[in-house]
């Protein structure tokens, strides 16, 4: 089997190099690739590499996932998020290849307190948001084969994320004010990498399975509550770890005002993925713990 992984550096990219590497041949491509073009800046010469290398299945991992940045340029983030994926959704379609797609919680409008679910109405608040749920349009109206998995709030050992950011402040500072009124769940890019190459198996075998699927760890928080476990799991951890944090203070959305408005209630239901696929998604504080375990 041929894939094509394109983003191969991102969070999800960097673990998909690991989890698609048993099922056959990988051309993993970023932007700066030569031989064959990688750029979502550049939809037809993407659409080329689909149709030159012919891959029996194609990845994007990439994305303009700057969510404030997208609000002050929404070309790019309309070509990296929606365009793109057109594009290789059309190559896929005339070449008979699988697109396997990300996409996020925030295509929601965030409104009441229910876990969303796939056929639920969309309504993004932002231009991430908007432009994302473009791709999963254009990818659908396209016809091609495809799995398209929302996910939310990722996070991965590799490079920066909330948990780093939370660790650092709590050692430089005795009091944290962190937000308590946006409800979702951490979820690892490796599980998410892991998922995917699953699924990518079975529907293979079972070109029904295709479609849309909500793809999170189980369980729900609010960035407060991922950063006081992050914290307590710390302290378990690396006893001798110098934290000099005594408060974690509960605040809204509203004092940390951004570009781009975040949904409130980002929960997703994932029923549908765990039944179609027969896996089971662990508790969100398995992966966190265990990225913990990495970073410290
Ligand atoms: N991060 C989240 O919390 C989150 C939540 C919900 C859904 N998602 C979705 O999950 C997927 C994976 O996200 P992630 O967290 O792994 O994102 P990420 O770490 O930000 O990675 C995105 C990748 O896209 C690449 N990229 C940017 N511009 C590009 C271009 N012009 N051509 C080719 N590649 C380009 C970046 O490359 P460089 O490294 O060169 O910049 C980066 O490797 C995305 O579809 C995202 O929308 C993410």
């Amino acid at each position: 089997m041929k894939i094509l992984l394109l983003g191969k550096n991102g969070q999800v990219g960097w673990e998909l190099q690991r989890s698609l590497a048993p099922l056959g041949e990988v051309l993993a491509l970023d932007r700066h690739s030569h031989d064959f073009c990688g750029d979502l800046t550049q939809p037809a010469r993407l659409a080329q590499t689909v149709r030159d290398w012919r891959p029996d299945v194609v990845v994007n991992a990439a994305a303009h996932t700057a969510v404030d940045k997208a609000e002050s340029e929404a070309d790019l983030a309309r070509c990296l998020n929606a365009t793109a994926p057109a594009a290789l959704a059309q190559a896929a379609a005339q070449t008979g290849a699988l697109l396997v797609h990300y996409s996020t919680d925030y295509v929601f409008n965030g409104q009441g307190d229910q876990p969303w679910q796939e056929e639920d109405a969309t309504g993004p608040l932002s231009v991430y948001g908007q432009t994302k749920r473009e791709g999963e349009q254009a990818i659908v109206a396209s016809g091609c084969a495809h799995l398209i998995f929302r996910t939310s709030w990722v996070y991965a050992a590799r490079g920066g994320n909330f948990a780093k950011t939370m660790l650092r402040l709590a050692a430089e500072r005795e009091r944290l004010t962190v937000i308590n009124d946006q409800f979702g769940t951490p979820t690892g890019a490796d599980l998410i990498a892991d998922v995917t190459a699953h699924a990518i198996r079975a529907s293979l075998q079972q070109p029904t399975l295709g479609g849309l699927y909500h793809l999170v760890a189980a369980g729900q928080t609010t960035w407060h509550g991922y950063a006081s476990h992050v914290i307590a799991q710390a302290r378990l951890i690396q006893p001798d770890l110098v934290l000099k944090v005594g408060e974690i203070a509960p605040v809204p959305t509203s004092a940390f005002p951004t570009p781009a408005q975040r949904p409130l209630n980002s929960r997703l239901a994932t029923h549908k993925l765990q039944k179609a696929f027969g896996l089971v998604l662990p508790a969100w504080q398995q992966g966190v713990n265990r990225m913990l375990a990495e970073v410290l």
